[in-house]
């Protein structure tokens, strides 16, 4: 398997190169990035390549047998460009242009742009397409990161006004569409149409969702511009990647992942200013964003945390175990080749602070160690571990677009997106059981439970397809506020949840929001998997009326005491539940267990902070157990047979204690 480091020789002078090649060698290193913020270097002067010092470097990097990937440099457009062409810069919603000066300066919407990234890009591909040393290419650097997925300049407003007359047609469907008759909005003109800068308070809700869509299609067609270029240049083993971040943003990965060969992702669980790392729940659902957007194909991770980071504030410092633990949890979950951000701290710049295997000293210390550790593991049994594969009994829905139209509408002050995805994920994980992330498109076939949170903005087709798996008798997991909104963003006319009531056996005339610091109850209903339990009611109350469902739970509190909160109902051969609040993580530990184990998805217990992720082929089990503690002990229990630990070939059976932060990959022959 590939791993490597992500590298910046031109951050440093070429007599250290032999030193930093020597160590990598040590590390036992096989690849390494390089180049994506290199345009200045390769272009100094408009139209004059040079890219004698990236050929230097790859030159001795090669010798020493390490593969280079190459970064297309168009996050950091160089400043005889912006200087020629201030256009290019992208602008904020106040209509404040963002200066040069940091990175990711432009708008995917320049076509002035645009030429001058077919030309770098062309050039390089030309120069570096058909060396045997380069197996690979990332487009650009993280696109739509630091806020830069949505522009709201002159460009982008041309643009969108293109797009939209490709959707729409005229101007009468489009504002049919937007229900622009509300406020005198209607457009006579496509030119009239406003990109949605500063208001007073909000814009029409189905341009600012039809904008979103519009900035990712933007940002797929900029990609694909670079994608295209590479392809007719590259041999035809280099692959193309991106290295996504996987937030919210306007960035649609799985539409850009169709011209990409694999996907790639940037793993930071800890970033500056905090205090301490994202939850191991948090970093696995990336992970499996990554799985599922290529339906479960292995990825890159092209940046691997692997120091302290920051740039103003650095946050925590990695703990001794960190690096390998979430190292292997990447790989456990579908990573097939890592690359450590960054091999050495840099004395100047904006990342002064991100620290990486090296600090500024560029001595071999505790990092090093560890990450030379890693590696010599994997080069034991890595190869076998990445073939075999992760096999999922539940699924995760996930919609792009439905985030988005709660970022436009989150109703509640205490509602965040991610949060609530989170929410009704995190529980899966903590029993370990195995679950991919999935989209609209995915096939449902083969999991015995989908859940399906906060499903505000409904897709018809998935409804159907949802409806058919339930019916067929599979398992599914709504929350609050499902099925409120149908495509354009408009609030369907049915009584809620709409297309989802049947299926449900609920109605829902009435429903509270609730912001930060407001809470009701929610007690179980004796003879239900939920006797006993109680849990905060937070975020949303959706007061339901059981129609054939039965009642799981009730509000405990106010006007609405008594009313249902949370109900399952059998429909056709399958099972579907329905949360109604943004109950707590214990209650949903209670609940999933129960629902889990009635429909036969198989799940471990372990103690919080413990988890267990399973892959298997033909001939072997393998069985990564991370502790991701930095205080307690876990006793876990095995599964019945005798583990060998894949690095260092010690049985065991039965019971085992991992120490805090300690990982280990046990297998079993089948
Ligand atoms: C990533 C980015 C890198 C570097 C790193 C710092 O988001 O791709 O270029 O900035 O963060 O931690």
């Amino acid at each position: 398997m590939f791993i490597g480091v992500d590298y910046y020789p031109e951050q440093w002078p070429e007599s250290r190169w032999p030193e930093d090649i020597r160590l990598m060698k040590e590390l036992g290193v096989n690849v390494v990035r390089l180049a994506e913020f290199g345009w200045q270097l390769m272009e100094p002067v408009e139209g004059k390549f040079d890219f004698s010092l990236y050929d230097r470097a790859i030159d001795l990097l090669t010798q020493n047998g390490i593969k280079i990937v190459l970064g297309t440099p168009t996050a950091t457009p160089p400043a005889w460009l912006i200087k020629k062409h201030p256009e290019i810069l992208p602008v904020d919603q106040n209509g404040v242009t963002i200066s040069f000066g940091a990175r990711r300066h432009y708008t995917v919407n320049s076509e002035i742009y645009r030429e001058y990234t077919k030309k770098i890009v062309t050039e390089m591909v030309k120069h570096y397409g058909q060396s045997e040393h380069v197996i690979g290419w990332q487009t650009d650097n993280e696109y739509g990161h630091e806020k830069s997925d949505r522009s709201y300049g002159e460009a982008d407003q041309k643009a969108f006004q293109q797009w939209l007359k490709e959707k729409y047609q005229t101007l009468e469907s489009l504002n049919e569409a937007w229900g622009t008759v509300f406020w005198s909005q209607t457009y006579t003109q496509w030119e009239q149409i406003p990109v949605p800068r500063k208001v007073y308070q909000e814009h029409n809700s189905s341009l600012l969702l039809d904008f979103n869509r519009f900035c990712a299609d933007a940002y797929t067609s900029y990609n694909k511009l670079q994608t295209e270029i590479l392809r007719n240049f590259a041999k035809e083993d280099q692959f193309i990647t991106h290295n996504f971040v996987y937030t919210d943003q306007a960035i649609n990965q799985w539409e850009m992942s169709k011209d990409l060969d694999l996907v790639s992702f940037d793993n930071y669980p800890v970033w500056g200013g905090l205090a301490e790392p994202i939850t191991p729940a948090a970093i696995a659902h990336q992970h499996d964003l990554c799985r599922g957007t290529k339906d479960g194909k292995g990825f890159w991770v092209m940046e691997e945390l692997s120091g302290a980071q920051g740039w103003s504030k650095i946050g925590y410092l990695p703990r001794p175990g960190h690096i390998k633990l979430w190292t292997y949890q990447a790989i456990s979950r579908g990573a097939e080749a890592i690359v450590y951000f960054r091999w050495r701290a840099a004395q100047f710049g904006t990342e002064e602070f991100c620290h990486g295997i090296l600090d500024h000293d560029g001595l071999p210390k505790r990092k090093f160690n560890e990450v030379k550790e890693i590696i010599q593991s994997l080069n034991k049994f890595g190869d076998d571990w990445i073939s075999s594969y992760y096999k999922a009994e539940v699924a995760a829905y996930y919609d792009l677009e439905n985030a988005w139209a709660w970022q436009i509408q989150p109703q509640s002050n205490a509602f965040d997106h991610k949060q609530e995805f989170m929410r009704y994920y995190s529980p899966a994980h903590r029993l370990n059981a195995m679950t991919d992330i999935i989209s609209k498109d995915s096939n449902l076939e083969g999991y015995k439970a989908v859940i399906v949170p906060v499903y505000f903005l409904t897709n018809p087709a998935f409804n159907e397809k949802i409806r058919q798996y339930a019916e067929k008798g599979g398992t599914v997991i709504f929350s609050y506020r499902s099925g409120v909104k149908e495509q354009n963003n408009f609030v369907i006319g049915e009584t809620l949840p709409g297309a989802l009531a049947e299926m449900t056996g609920i109605k829902i005339h009435e429903y509270e929001s609730l912001q930060s610091g407001q809470s009701n109850k929610i007690t179980g209903k004796s003879g239900s998997v939920l006797e006993g339990t109680e849990s905060e009611a937070l975020i949303w109350c959706d007061l339901i009326e059981p129609d054939t469902a039965e009642v799981l739970a009730e509000y405990a509190g106010s006007f609405y005491k008594g009313t249902a909160a949370i109900t399952k109902n059998q429909f056709g051969k399958g099972t579907v539940y329905y949360i109604g609040s943004a109950v707590d993580e214990a209650l949903l530990h209670t609940l999933y267990k129960g629902i889990f184990s009635e429909a036969g998805v198989s799940f471990t217990e372990t103690q919080n902070g413990t988890e267990l992720v399973k892959r298997e082929n033909d001939g072997a089990v393998y069985l990564c157990v991370m502790n991701h503690s930095t205080e307690n002990t876990s006793a876990l229990s095995l599964p019945d047979g005798k583990w060998m630990d894949a690095a260092s070939d010690e049985a065991f059976f039965g019971e085992m204690t991992l120490q805090p932060l300690e990982t280990r990959v046990l297998t079993k022959k089948k």
